[in-house]
């Protein structure tokens, strides 16, 4: 029987990023992966698909709705769907073979399979392969949710995967749950001219959010010409081959919704099929969650636990985090994952970043000891030239150290500007070190400062 140092289970981000640090690290190490392709859901039927399909959508829209205010004209815009579905299908395949070529290059030996604990110490692959490790570590990543009476088909009713390899564009698509997969997938698709609701059970959309930013990227979706339903249950649907009718209750009224895809997008639940880790001893919380302590231990010793199969938010950057500080600490080091500084952003347009506390949080935590400032992109001289003045940047910061504790960004490129209150965190800087930093001029992070000076009372362009 084959043994190794470390035995990561699953290849999404979490796994491989772990794989690839234990390898350095010195220990021999293998990595198991039910598909035949790695990098879990993220490369293949998340982020990155949903990614290029936004990008491609996006392109298209600024050609039919801003170009000629730019002086570009042209003749015909139409969309050629199986071309951008193959784009996206070539860059998933580029970013898969990397890590597959990573693999190689830290001589990470990779088993094609699926595992299941026969003992604390041993896997079973497939039924056929068996495999000893000092330590295991679980990333097997978590699946879609369904609801009971719209289970996904992935041809009428989608998960997340079915509607990032749709062969047509639809006509019209109701989306439940107006959380990040919901707003990101039914701006692709009203973007290429598909009729999309989003029904949502809460009063707002993105609620882990600011309330000021949900509100805002409310407001400007509806512009975009989507149509939402807030504090709306759904309550049963009709499906046939190539439609469904959806039964929803809204303010005590009952109405049919019909559509030719309906995308549900109620959440993800941690995914553990087949690992037996009750019949190993490897607890779980009682919402599906493995329990880890902060070394990412589970109840048994040596197997650890990382990323979306844990509590916590389910982000790529989180998983891989985690999945590098468990390998560290296995190897004797010190590593910790600084949770504060990991943002969350939706890639909508404009794009959506949030780091640190909300406002909400921050005031039930500090009271009046904090301190927002914000400071709008029309006021901002990049976004004009961009022609992309929607959305704000705010600021929040804790009142007797000037600590930045919260940054939240609606705005262009705002995934590439929290990179600045990602570091600002992560070297504990205050609003004055934001403020005083000389920003380039003209650019988008100018609104940072900006929102900094605004909060200690001294904008300049306020
Ligand atoms: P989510 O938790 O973001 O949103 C689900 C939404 O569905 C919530 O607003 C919830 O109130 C609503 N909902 C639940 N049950 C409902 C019902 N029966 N009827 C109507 N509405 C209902 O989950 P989502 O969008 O499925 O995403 C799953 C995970 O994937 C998230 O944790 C997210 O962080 C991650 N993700 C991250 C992305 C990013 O970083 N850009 C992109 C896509 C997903």
């Amino acid at each position: 029987m084959q043994k190794f140092d470390v035995a990561v289970i699953g290849s999404g981000p979490g796994g491989y990023v772990a794989a690839i640090r234990a390898a350095q690290l010195g220990f021999k190490t293998v990595c198991i992966e039910k598909d035949k392709k790695l990098g879990g859901t993220c490369l293949n039927v998340g982020c990155i698909p949903s990614k290029c399909l936004l990008q491609s959508s996006k392109d298209y829209a600024w050609l039919l709705n801003e170009s000629q205010e730019h002086g570009i004209e042209y003749k015909e815009a139409k969309v050629n769907f199986a071309q951008m579905m193959a784009r996206k299908e070539k860059v998933v395949r580029g970013l898969v073979d990397g890590v597959a070529g990573l693999f190689k290059k830290n001589q990470i030996a990779r088993i094609e399979g699926k595992a299941h604990f026969i003992s604390p110490n041993t896997i079973e692959i497939d039924k056929k392969e068996h495999l000893e490790a000092s330590h295991f570590i679980l990333a097997t990543g978590s699946e879609p949710i369904s609801l009971p009476f719209l289970k996904f088909d992935e041809k009428v009713i989608v998960s997340s995967t079915g509607a990032l390899s749709l062969t047509k564009i639809p006509k019209r698509m109701v989306v439940i749950g107006g959380g990040v997969i919901g707003v990101e997938l039914a701006s692709v698709y009203n973007r290429l001219g598909t009729e999309v609701i989003i029904v949502e059970m809460l009063d707002r959309i993105c609620s882990p959010m600011d309330l000021s930013v949900s509100k805002s990227l409310l407001q400007i979706l509806k512009k975009q010409g989507l149509t939402f339903h807030l504090n709306t249950q759904v309550l049963k649907a009709t499906v046939s081959k190539d439609s469904a009718q959806i039964t929803i209750k809204q303010d005590g009224e009952q109405r049919e919704l019909n559509a030719d895809i309906v995308l549900v997008s109620v959440g993800r639940r941690p995914y553990d099929e087949g690992l037996g880790l009750a019949e190993i001893g490897v607890r779980k919380s009682l919402r599906g969650y493995v329990l880890v302590d902060s070394s990412f231990r589970t109840t048994i010793h040596h197997i650890y636990a990382i990323g979306d199969l844990i509590e916590g938010p389910m982000l790529a950057h989180r998983a891989s985090e985690e999945g590098i500080a468990t390998v560290e600490r296995i190897a004797g080091l010190k590593a910790h994952v600084n949770y504060m500084a990991i943002a969350n952003v939706i890639y909508t347009e404009p794009e959506v970043a949030a780091l640190g506390l909300t406002e909400e949080d921050a005031k039930n935590l500090l009271g009046p000891q904090i301190k927002v400032g914000t400071s709008f992109f029309k006021g901002n001289p990049r976004a004009r030239c961009l022609g992309e003045t929607e959305g704000f940047v705010k600021v929040i910061g804790e009142v007797k150290s000037d600590r930045l504790i919260g940054m939240h960004i609606v705005g262009p490129q705002a995934s590439e500007m929290i990179g600045e209150g990602v570091m600002a965190i992560e070297k504990r800087a205050s609003l004055e070190d934001l403020a005083r930093a000389p920003h380039a001029h003209p650019s988008l992070c100018e609104a940072i400062k900006e929102a900094c000076l605004n909060a200690l009372g001294r904008p300049i362009h306020g």
